[in-house]
């Protein structure tokens, strides 16, 4: 597999003498490279990583502090899967959200560090050395680090970009074979924006049933889709429920990327299995991280809520931005040629500039243009040529960005 790694594209070397064949192959993810990289060129813009301007919004924060004065046991361990009265607003909220008849909190959900976590420590649940699991190409670039520290083999399958970045579960039936062992879904996709249908979704469930699969799903950006495209979830599927391990997250639908919790939903069996990881790695999410949670949750209805009012108030603010970052984009027809987002907030141009390799191009820009993108590369071999522009910053930002890339080429 070609090098993930920015640093090594520029000229970093690591030392990794005695350190686990796990470990070594794996990499930083580009999206935390680039930051860390442009934190030595002074006065940079960024269209990086993938972080609302937005605050945890009010609602929640003040929750939080009013817990902090009441409770004083708040800095302590919660139980280990999570806070029973989290649990609850969670199987609430996701019955609600995805349509499904009964989900119990106590056996088949627990609370994680971020959706990022309950990611990792299901892929390791499942995951054996030599275990092939498909990925589409290009998909999020920590689902490729996830599969390779559990030892396994990740599989691409390219998405057809001339088709809208489309899934073609063809293409995935194609590519099981006696080794595969799960799949990874992640709708509204990082990095390009698509979402997948609900035709599409089905397809991919009566595959996993026929070929006795694992679907590993990704719903970090179930909230954030646009012009009315229609959402449909994996699980809302019942038939699939047991093969189902499902990553959600706090982290983009009520701007809390910094208190790191999320959960995963899976069958009582699963969680059972996945909990021993969780154990292992974190004992538990931040208590007072799940207390913000609890307040966010206590907020949504789906109807009036403070939360759904966050909710509805981030969805129009990324709207504008990615209808901005689009005009931008429209107006340098010469170098980039891009599909427009559905869902989260990112989009994924591909440039023109002879034959230079994302790495190099993300690079360049960071250098002489000031601007820190993600290289296409880092998302699997169908992302080389592209780069990743996150529109989570405020919109002067974004115009700062633009004019800054439109001076670097005129
Ligand atoms: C597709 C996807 N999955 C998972 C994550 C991790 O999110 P969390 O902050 O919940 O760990 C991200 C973060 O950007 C993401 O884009």
């Amino acid at each position: 597999m070609e090098s993930r790694s920015v640093y090594k594209s520029a000229g970093q070397s690591e030392d990794t003498t005695g350190i686990s064949r796990r470990v070594s192959q794996i990499t930083v993810s580009a999206i935390k490279q680039m930051p860390l990289l442009a934190s030595k060129v002074p006065g940079c813009v960024s269209l990086g990583q993938g972080i609302p301007s937005h605050n945890t919004p009010e609602f929640i924060r003040e929750a939080v502090i009013e817990a902090l004065r009441s409770d004083a046991s708040i800095g302590k361990y919660s139980l280990q899967p999570g806070i029973p009265k989290l649990k609850e607003l969670i199987a609430r909220d996701l019955m609600r959200t995805r349509k499904i008849d009964f989900i119990d909190p106590e056996t088949e959900l627990f609370v994680s560090c971020g959706g990022m976590e309950a990611l990792a420590a299901g892929i390791a649940t499942i995951v054996d050395r030599g275990d092939e699991v498909i990925l589409t190409s290009p998909t999020y670039s920590s689902h490729i680090e996830q599969i390779l520290f559990a030892e396994g083999e990740p599989k691409f399958v390219p998405l057809q970009e001339s088709d809208g970045w489309s899934l073609n579960p063809d293409a995935i039936r194609k590519a099981i074979t006696k080794k595969t062992k799960a799949l990874i879904i992640c709708s509204p996709l990082n990095p390009t924006g698509v979402v997948f249908s609900e035709a599409q979704l089905r397809e991919i469930a009566a595959i996993v049933l026929e070929h006795n699969l694992f679907v590993v799903v990704d719903e970090t950006y179930d909230f954030l889709v646009y012009d009315d495209v229609p959402y449909f979830s994996l699980l809302s599927i019942p038939e699939i429920k047991d093969r189902i391990i499902a990553a959600c997250s706090f982290s983009k639908r009520y701007c809390m990327t910094g208190w790191r919790v999320g959960y995963m939903y899976a069958s009582e069996r699963m969680i059972k299995q996945v909990l021993k990881v969780h154990d292992a790695f974190a004992i538990c999410a931040p208590t007072i991280s799940q207390f913000a949670a609890a307040a966010a949750l206590s907020g949504t209805n789906g109807k009036d809520g403070p939360g759904d009012e966050s909710v509805r108030q981030l969805v129009d603010s990324m709207t504008r931005r990615r209808n901005l970052v689009c005009s931008r984009l429209d107006r340098l027809p010469e170098m980039f040629s891009y599909v427009k987002p559905e869902g989260g907030y990112y989009v994924f141009p591909k440039y023109s500039m002879g034959n230079i390799s994302s790495m190099d191009f993300a690079l360049k820009i960071l250098h002489e243009a000031k601007v820190i993108t993600v290289p296409g590369n880092a998302f699997g071999p169908t992302g080389e040529g592209h780069i990743r522009l996150s529109f989570g910053a405020e919109e002067s930002e974004l115009n700062e960005a633009f004019d800054r890339i439109d001076r670097w080429l005129a």
